[in-house]
């Protein structure tokens, strides 16, 4: 036989080999573990469209935070579900001192003082129209809604949060958020700035779970258009200009295309948000046995990875780091 060609299975041929030649890598130190916190007492739902996912009060908290420690996970965010009748135009409940993100992040950084605790910034779950900012004749107003943002981020990190993490697509985000935290003696903490969201289906789920879907519209005038390319490079240029020091990408998985070329334009650390479409949609495949749960899992975490993640935000932390503490 004299045809020529390239041998590539001869790099495959074992898994030690395979090991020795894997590009990329899932790390427990990869990942941050969302977590949903409600009012009350002796309260753990399950968010029914999330299964494994749950919302917990205050005093069931430390416990949760106790499993995701001992697993090894370094870093939580936090999300707050006000009671309804809590919620108001502004919603005031964002920035509250006793918020319910507020008392939640100063229970766990006394319990935990290392772990690191990402706030989420915006209004959403705390306004009572459901929408990311301030709301006139139907309209989401940009500029007034900065004000509230900032004063949000500031009564997070005075709560103990570690890093901001601002997801309200609002313009001028980031640089509002950054004058607040400086002036309040704050220029240590970092933003996380979600500054390529789309406005994607695949928040469905999660807007179940922290009760945040909008009364009326959608978030198209806000959040980016799932068609667009160019426009996401644009987003991540402003908010680092503006001084974010970590750019997610969200969703993760229908978005890989444009992780890469926020890695490849920017060198800045890179988060995945993993999104809770994502996961339902993995939960009720596997539910059915349709699919292999840890094997796509694990698929799609390190496929995240490849696109160029630095960080990912994923409901499947806590599984994942069971697995890779099995495979020890
Ligand atoms: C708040 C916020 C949302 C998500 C994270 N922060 C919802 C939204 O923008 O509607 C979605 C996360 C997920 O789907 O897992 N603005």
């Amino acid at each position: 036989m004299d045809i020529q060609f390239d041998r590539h299975r001869r790099l495959r041929s074992s898994a030690n080999m395979r090991a020795m030649l894997r590009e990329n890598h899932i790390r427990v130190e990869d990942f941050i573990y969302p977590i949903f916190i409600v009012e009350g007492e002796n309260t753990k739902n399950e968010v029914s469209s999330m299964p494994g996912v749950f919302q917990f009060s205050l005093d069931l908290l430390n416990k949760e935070v106790e499993e995701v420690v001992s697993l090894g996970i370094k870093s939580v965010i936090l999300f707050g579900v006000p009671n309804q009748e809590d919620k108001d135009e502004v919603g005031t409940g964002a920035f509250h001192d006793h918020g319910i993100v507020q008392r939640a992040t100063r229970q766990v950084k006394e319990a935990f003082p290392d772990l690191l605790v990402i706030a989420d910034t915006c209004l959403c779950e705390y306004t009572d129209h459901g929408h990311c900012g301030i709301v006139e004749y139907g309209k989401i107003l940009n500029d007034p809604s900065l004000e509230l943002l900032a004063k949000t981020a500031v009564s997070q990190a005075k709560a103990g949060a570690d890093i901001i993490a601002p997801s309200n697509m609002m313009d001028g985000f980031v640089t509002a958020i950054r004058q607040g935290l400086d002036e309040a003696g704050f220029e240590h903490i970092p933003i996380m700035s979600y500054a390529v969201k789309y406005a994607s289906a695949f928040y469905g789920p999660f807007r179940d779970a922290a009760q945040s879907t909008p009364q009326f519209g959608d978030r198209k005038t806000y959040q980016m258009d799932p068609a667009n390319r160019e426009e996401a490079l644009r987003e991540a240029q402003s908010d680092l200009d503006e001084g974010a020091d970590f750019i997610i990408v969200k969703p993760a998985l229908s978005y890989l295309d444009i992780m890469r070329d926020v890695k490849n334009q920017f060198n800045v650390p890179i988060v995945a948000y993993n999104v809770s479409g994502e996961y339902a949609m993995i939960k009720a495949a596997a539910a059915n046995g349709w699919v292999d749960e840890k094997a796509i899992v694990m698929e799609m975490l390190v496929s995240m990875k490849r696109a160029g993640a630095d960080i990912i935000l994923t409901y499947f932390a806590k599984d994942a780091a069971r697995w890779l503490k099995d495979e020890q």
